[in-house]
């Protein structure tokens, strides 16, 4: 074999080992999406079934059994705020599965941009609403969990204005990825209830927090771990996708594939301890 061959034959082995780790890592980023999904759309059949049914019962002060602050008597303005919170919960969970799936974004483009400027506004809502809800009516947890859930707030309206500007502007591919960054700190907050319910299951009870004034370390990081961490492991896909070596495609699906794990993990502990017992 004259020295060119071998050239060519090499060429040709890295660029199907290339080829072999962008799958690998389309595939497990296609399986945490599934499992993500999934995961959301049970949180959403219990926002709806939970406080859904109590509202339509006029059972309002059903909702303080789960929320502290939910319903106040003779406080129509605040409650109204909650109210549309969660309705806007459900739309936004649902809104958010929907624009991920690829046949609706390349068959029925007008429906993925009519439903992304309802998760838009959603998403403005929820954010501006629950600023609300913390700041002025009070919530579980302390000064550092409420500083953590306001700049999540804060990245939701970011990343939403971003995402919104280039999707104008035509610019798909910058706009795929604040869509994207958009979609993870949008479900922060599902991301925390998840990732606690793993917390607690894997320690056997409560550790590293009070659960009476559900205050402690371990609260404090996960609050700002919510976005943090999945934003950083979309950096990381996002980088890898566009220009990593097969080696760091294969690291980066390895990272993806053991957060899918996880992701499973919690789904199933919030399912069975908080969200299931309460439909
Ligand atoms: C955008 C995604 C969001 C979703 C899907 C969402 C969903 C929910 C749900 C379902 C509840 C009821 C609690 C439960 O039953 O688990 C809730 C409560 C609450 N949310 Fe959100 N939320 C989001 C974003 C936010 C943001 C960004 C903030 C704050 C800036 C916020 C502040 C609150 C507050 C203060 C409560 C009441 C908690 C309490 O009384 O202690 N939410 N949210």
């Amino acid at each position: 074999m004259s020295s060119i061959d071998l050239a060519v034959a090499r060429g040709a082995h890295t660029a199907r080992r290339e080829r072999a780790a962008a799958a690998t890592l389309h595939a497990t980023a296609a399986a945490w999406t599934c499992v993500a999904v999934f995961g959301q759309l049970l949180f959403a059949a219990y926002v709806a079934g939970f406080y859904g049914r109590a509202a339509l019962a006029g059972d309002y002060a059903a909702w303080n059994r789960v929320l502290p602050h939910g319903y106040v008597a003779g406080d129509a303005a605040g409650n109204t705020v909650v109210a549309l919170h969660l309705a806007f919960a459900v739309a936004i969970l649902v809104g958010g599965a929907l624009q991920l799936v690829p046949v609706i974004r390349r068959r029925w483009p007008r429906a993925h941009r009519w439903n992304g400027r309802v998760y838009l506004t959603s998403a403005a809502i929820m954010s501006v609403g629950g600023l609300v809800m913390v700041w002025t009516r009070g919530a579980v947890g302390d000064v550092s969990q409420h500083v953590a859930i306001s700049v999540n707030a804060l990245l939701i309206l970011g990343c939403g204005a971003m995402a919104w500007r280039h999707a104008v502007a035509r610019r798909i591919d910058a706009h795929r990825r604040w869509a994207l960054r958009l979609y993870l700190v949008v479900g922060g907050v599902w991301f925390f209830r998840i990732s606690l319910m793993l917390w607690i299951v894997a320690n056997q009870g409560p550790a590293g927090f009070d659960p009476k004034t559900f205050t402690g370390p371990a609260l404090t990081i996960l609050a700002f771990a919510q976005y943090a961490v999945p934003l950083t492991v979309l950096e990381l896909y996002l980088r890898a996708q566009r220009c990593g070596s097969a080696a760091s495609r294969y690291a980066v699906a390895a990272l993806v594939g053991a957060a899918t794990l996880a992701t499973v993990a919690g789904v199933g502990a919030a399912a069975v301890v908080l969200w299931l017992p309460r439909l």
